[in-house]
């Protein structure tokens, strides 16, 4: 079985992309940021964890053009709110005009900043239902310990990029996150604190439920 066409498979019967969301993809790429925004499926998996969290608080680390966002922040009720993470201006610029369009700007929370800086004043806002990672790779291990302690029991924190496109397995060539992902990964299923799990869905989502 060829990845892509599981992937596609999931897509065509789980994750239409309607015109909003791709207008953001398209906005990425004529401001010429990364397109590294996640998949149509993936982001069905992260409604999938909000309803199941039955999420009133979610906290995103790494927004980019708020095509993530989107998908979360549609699946919260009209009381729920996403607060998510960014460091970089244009990025955020984007994210927020993307907020707007979809028409779920009031249930959003941008905070412009390093995440390294702007995440001890989120000790406030906890307990967190849902937490996804989805930043700089190398962070990783700090933005779990993050999540552990701001989650509540019961809560799930997601990661992006687990995969790397199959170089963790070594089915494609390595990158320079390959290593690190590899032991972050390794780390992931040891963590006492969760129930961890890997979905293959796209490039990869760590999956963990706070045990305790
Ligand atoms: N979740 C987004 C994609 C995020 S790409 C989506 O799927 O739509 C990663 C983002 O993390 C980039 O916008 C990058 O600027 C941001 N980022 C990288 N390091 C960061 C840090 N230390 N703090 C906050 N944001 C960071
Ligand atoms: C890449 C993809 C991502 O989803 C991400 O968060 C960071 C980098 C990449 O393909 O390089
Ligand atoms: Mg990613």
């Amino acid at each position: 079985m060829e990845k892509e066409s599981i992937d596609a498979y999931v897509r065509q019967w789980f994750a239409p992309e309607d015109e909003v969301l791709k207008q953001v993809k398209e906005r990425i790429h004529q401001a010429g940021m990364p397109q590294i925004s996640i998949q149509p499926e993936e982001g069905r998996f992260l409604q999938v964890l909000v309803k199941a969290t039955q999420a009133r608080l979610v906290l995103e680390i790494g927004t980019l053009g708020g095509y993530s966002g989107i998908y979360l922040a549609r699946a919260l009720d009209e009381q729920g709110k996403l607060i998510t993470l960014e460091k970089s201006a244009k990025h955020a610029a984007l994210a927020k005009e993307s907020f707007l369009h979809a028409g779920v700007a009031h249930r959003v929370e941008l905070i412009l900043g390093d995440a390294h800086a702007t995440l001890p004043a989120l000790r406030r806002r906890a307990p967190f239902d849902l937490v996804f990672i989805d930043a700089d790779k190398p962070s990783y291990p700090q933005y779990l310990a993050w999540s552990l302690e701001l989650l509540k029991v019961g809560g799930v924190v997601a990661v992006h990029n687990a995969l790397r496109r199959g170089s963790v397995l070594g089915v494609s060539p390595a990158d320079a996150y390959t290593e690190m992902m590899i032991a972050f990964n390794q780390s992931f299923a040891k963590e006492k604190r969760l129930l961890p799990t890997l979905c293959p869905l796209g490039d990869g989502m760590l999956i963990g439920v706070k045990l305790h």
